[in-house]
């Protein structure tokens, strides 16, 4: 212990010589358990982290654990690698086999984050965007964004509600929640950004009078009188945020459409639209591809599904992959990830062999405890966002949006009652923010592999440890396979980054490719990025 003490003083006072700015280190609090841990930030304080560019022939690592790092730097110098057998981890990268290119990773400006962020006291909103958004933070640059209400509001409400009827959607206006909370957290977040920020709409519902509602369910789908109306919606949306200063990236083809089908579901009829197949082929060819195609003078990027990806055969079979017309207004998938442990991830390679030129995102994920929706600083919620991400980017996603920014210790506000996690936990009362460890493991993605870096192949040489009795977070799922515990990415900073998980005991890595070998500690139950050059 004194002996590995020691060599993280070497490393800080090598690292102070190379780099700059010092980063504020994380104001511990204990979490709801012992072995929990959160980083506190007021209006006054805020743990920060910068990204030091490796120098010629060395690495940077960053180390975050259950232990209590926080972004820890470590540095140390490129070898010629020795194949002794020394190392409980080998990974060899293969530089020249690409795959996807990334768009970006970022979280959801939904009702419930944006009024807990305009809560805090000013300079905590502003440290609050500063981590996630800035060069002193995890440098997101992708935000998602309900159109009107999801489970994630007060209540739930549409735009143009009145007049009924309303073909024309004469009263599209901005609601209380544009104004007051999200258009003000997406335009600091735009003020701060290292990059343009990519912003991703979806609509829960659309308001009731475009629907029918099947009695004694709540299932519900689209009125055949409006569907052109609906696909007008979306643009008025479009307009409305631009008007804003806020322009749009994406739209998806309405959020979980499965909950809306057939499903008995807490969110009503007032938060799911349903959708027959044969409903969303002719919307999707008719209205909403060609109005979209040419929104406001611009091109929206369309995602279909925006739902779970056992959901994707029957997207690739019966709507998208069946006809060339609807195929053509599909830029990507959006994919859940709250069923991957039921769902194989070949399933995304398979089914994406029929769409070379179509993309697949991430667009919605979270957590939650056993005993409590927000288990404060338990860094098994990070190891399930850990091992999501990582199967996601093995399976060519081109980046991962999380669920909500924030939200409050219950896990709310949510007028379905469907409290999760999030990786900032808002406290009102004191104007305080936590980190929980799930912000700190995003990070390790979102802030180390920038836009447009690309996928390299890498393959672990040894076999995974791990531990049988790994607590499962969600009781009704399977155990989680814990399979997944590496990536690697050739950057635009033309650089290599490798972002390794270790679920079990500490132990040591050996990274390989061509001659050259980095060599890691990775602490227990750790995640660690690992930055070196790419031309040596
Ligand atoms: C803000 O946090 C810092 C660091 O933990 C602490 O020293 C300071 O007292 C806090 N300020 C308030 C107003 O709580
Ligand atoms: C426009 O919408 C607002 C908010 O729902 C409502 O109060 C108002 O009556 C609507 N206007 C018309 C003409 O229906
Ligand atoms: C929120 O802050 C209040 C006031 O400082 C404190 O009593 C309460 O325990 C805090 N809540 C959490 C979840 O830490």
């Amino acid at each position: 212990m004194i002996i590995y003490l020691a060599s993280q003083i070497i490393v800080f006072l090598t690292l102070s010589t190379i780099c700059c700015l010092a980063d504020l280190p994380c104001a511990y609090r204990q979490g709801d358990k012992p072995d929990r841990l959160v980083c506190v930030c007021n209006a006054t304080y805020c743990d920060t982290i910068d990204r030091v560019p490796p120098p010629q022939d060395s690495y940077i690592t960053y180390t975050s654990s259950k232990a209590g790092s926080r972004f820890l730097k470590g540095t140390g110098r490129i070898v010629d690698a020795v194949d002794d057998g020394n190392y409980d981890r080998v990974i060899q990268l293969y530089p020249d086999e690409r795959y996807q290119t990334i768009h970006g990773f970022g979280g959801a400006a939904t009702d419930a984050a944006c009024i807990k962020w305009k809560s805090l006291p000013k300079g905590a909103q502003e440290r609050f965007i500063e981590s996630y958004f800035s060069k002193r933070g995890i440098e997101y640059t992708m935000i998602r964004v309900p159109v009107a209400s999801s489970d994630f509001s007060t209540h739930p409400y549409h735009y143009n509600e009145y007049p009924e009827n309303d073909k024309e959607l004469t009263n599209f206006t901005y609601t209380k929640e544009d104004t007051e909370y999200k258009l003000p957290l997406i335009k600091g977040a735009m003020e701060v950004a290292t990059d343009e920020i990519s912003v991703v709409a979806a609509v829960w519902s659309p308001p009731m009078w475009m629907k029918v509602v099947d009695p004694g369910s709540t299932a519900n789908r689209l009125k055949a009188e409006f569907y052109q109306t609906y696909a007008n919606y979306h643009c008025e949306f479009v307009k409305l945020y631009e008007k804003a200063g806020v322009p749009i990236w994406g739209v998806s083809t309405s959020n979980e459409p499965i909950n809306g089908a057939f499903m008995q579901t807490e969110f009503g009829p007032q938060d799911t639209i349903g959708w027959s197949v044969d409903q969303m082929k002719k919307w999707l060819k008719n209205n909403f591809g060609p109005t979209m195609r040419n929104c406001n003078g611009k091109k929206i990027n369309i995602l279909a599904m925006d739902d779970q990806r056992y959901l994707l055969p029957a997207w690739n079979v019966v709507i998208v992959g069946t006809d060339k017309e609807i195929s053509k207004y599909v830029d990507g998938f959006a994919m859940h990830s709250y069923i991957d442990p039921y769902t194989p991830a070949s399933i995304i390679d398979i089914n994406m062999k029929n769409f070379p030129d179509k993309f697949v995102l991430g667009t919605e994920f979270s957590s939650k405890g056993s005993d409590s929706a927000v288990p404060l600083g338990d860094w098994g919620e990070g190891e399930v966002y850990a091992e999501t991400i990582l199967e996601n980017l093995v399976s060519n996603y081109v980046g991962f949006i999380d669920w909500n920014l924030a939200l409050d210790p219950d896990g709310g506000p949510n007028w379905a009652k469907n409290f999760v996690d999030a990786p900032i936990i808002i406290n009102s009362t004191s104007g305080e923010f936590y980190k929980q460890p799930i912000f700190y493991v995003l990070g390790h993605f979102s802030k180390l592999i920038p836009r447009w870096s690309q996928r390299i192949k890498s393959v672990r040489q040894s076999p995974i440890h791990y531990t049988p009795d790994k607590k499962n977070i969600y009781d009704s799922t399977p155990p989680r396979k814990y399979i997944y515990d590496h990536v690697a990415f050739v950057t635009v900073r033309n650089t290599i980054v490798v972002v390794i998980a270790n679920y079990d005991e500490a132990q040591n890595a050996a990274i390989m490719f061509g001659s050259k070998q980095v060599t890691v500690f990775l602490e227990a139950n750790s995640i660690v990025s690992v930055e070196f050059p790419y031309s040596l």
